[in-house]
């Protein structure tokens, strides 16, 4: 895969994400105190959509994506990539927990909802951060190849 391919295809990913943690967050902003039954359902929909994509992209990103192109073009690199595959491993056992959770809650916990709200915006946060560091790291990798300083 080209060099221009690579950034241009975490790009599109990365587009799509960030579609689905939307839909996820739009849900969540707001906790209703009528029809819950209702919106939890919309939560599991939306927050279901958000988990099977990720787990496709970080297999993506792991296996055929972006990072094995940066670790030969820049293997002192290694660690950061390392650092990227730890958060993928955390990020599924997070949006796994969150998945449990979501099928054993029931409208009246108010407790437990606004806690499991809570969550679910911690590890969109830390996806978004997730990514945005992705992005910097392969602009700083290949843009330093384009202007030819290698
Ligand atoms: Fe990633
Ligand atoms: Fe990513």
């Amino acid at each position: 895969m080209s060099e221009d391919r690579i950034v241009q295809s975490l790009a599109d990913e990365h587009r799509i994400v960030t579609r689905l943690v939307d839909n996820v967050k739009s849900v969540v902003a707001v906790i209703p105190k009528v029809n819950r039954g209702e919106w939890l359902a919309g939560i599991r929909l939306e927050f279901g959509r958000l988990r099977v994509h990720m787990k496709q992209h970080i297999e993506g990103e792991e296996t055929g994506g972006f990072m094995e192109p940066v670790l030969e073009h820049r293997p002192t690199l290694s660690a950061e990539v390392q650092n990227l595959k730890d958060e993928h491993l955390q990020f599924a056992k997070l949006l796994d927990g969150i998945w449990d959770e979501l099928s054993s809650v029931t409208p009246e916990d108010d407790l437990l909802i606004a806690d499991m709200c809570h969550r679910i915006q911690h590890v969109i946060s830390a996806i978004e951060r997730h990514e945005e560091h992705e992005e910097l790291l392969i602009t700083f990798v290949f843009s330093q190849d384009i202007g030819g300083q290698y």
